[in-house]
């Protein structure tokens, strides 16, 4: 029987739904490892956690500072926790992403290969990481993709964004179909309007833009996303793989229709 807490691994965790899940996994007892590109930031969270009076006797917060679209970064960052944690983790949570926001006619390759290479080739190479060392070790895991709505539907002047969290839904199954033998679950959540401090930045009033669009009218928060990674973590969830759980507030259930209908 496993004495430890579960280990989980959340990539993008110093920023805002990053930060969010790893609050919330850390007041469920579980034990976490920090990554993010911005060492800085990740390096204060760590202390942040560590101090608020959220954590249980024994529980362990890491920070580990890395690229995840470059190979060798992954690597290491699994290596530390090896070395930190002396086990495997028990959950990984792909969330590190960013966007360029740029009509297709002005967007560079350069821009493109970078937003590409963060979300989709940083999923990629986490996730089979994360499985060859769950593989190794005969232990079973859950792998979660941020995905979003562009998962299935073009956002305007986000090109670079829509492809690669439409190769994250693809991504989601494929690595469930050839996880699934090993006892590792992936899923994927797509999420609606979260309120961050990037997000807040995008709009004029962010929170009256989106929450008018969407049904249950009001936006998100980074702790409704965790509130799902939690849900598809849970051992309830064992028979859940390959699928995508919207946290939108039924924005993208709605089909476009002409107004005045
Ligand atoms: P954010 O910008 O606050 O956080 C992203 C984090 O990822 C940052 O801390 C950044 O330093 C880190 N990061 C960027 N490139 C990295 C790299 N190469 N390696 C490691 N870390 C890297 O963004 P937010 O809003 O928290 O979004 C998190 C995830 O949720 C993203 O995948 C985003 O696409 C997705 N999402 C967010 C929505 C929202 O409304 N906030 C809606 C739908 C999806």
């Amino acid at each position: 029987m496993k004495t430890e807490n579960r280990l989980a691994l959340v990539t993008g965790a110093a920023g805002g739904i990053g930060s969010g899940i790893a609050r919330t996994l850390i007041q469920s007892g579980w034990d976490v490892a920090l990554n993010d590109l911005n060492s800085a930031s990740v390096t204060s969270l760590k202390e942040e956690l560590s101090s608020g009076g959220l954590t249980k006797a024994g529980t362990q917060i890491e920070a580990l500072s890395g690229d995840v679209s470059k190979e060798e970064d992954v690597e290491l960052v699994f290596e530390a926790i090896n070395d930190r944690f002396n086990r495997v983790p028990d959950l990984l949570v792909n969330n590190a992403g960013i966007q360029t926001w740029k009509p297709l006619l002005e967007l560079s390759l350069q821009e493109w290969e970078r937003t590409l290479a963060t979300n989709l080739t940083g999923c990629f190479l986490n996730t089979r990481c994360f499985a060859q060392h769950a593989v190794k070790n005969k232990q079973s895991g859950v792998i979660i993709n941020i995905g979003s709505g562009c998962n299935k539907l073009a956002f305007p002047n986000l090109v670079d964004y829509n492809a690669s969290k439409g190769g994250i839904e693809m991504l989601t199954k494929s690595a469930a179909l050839e996880l699934g033998m090993h006892n590792i679950r992936v899923n994927c959540i797509a999420p609606g309007a979260i309120e961050t401090p990037r997000t807040q930045g995008e709009a004029g009033d962010y929170q009256a833009s989106w929450s008018s669009l969407t049904p249950l009218r009001r936006i998100g928060q980074p702790s409704d996303v965790a509130a799902a990674v939690l849900l598809l973590a849970d051992d309830s969830a064992s028979f859940i793989s390959g699928q995508t759980l919207g946290v939108d507030g039924g924005l993208f259930a709605q089909a476009i229709w002409p107004e005045n209908y």
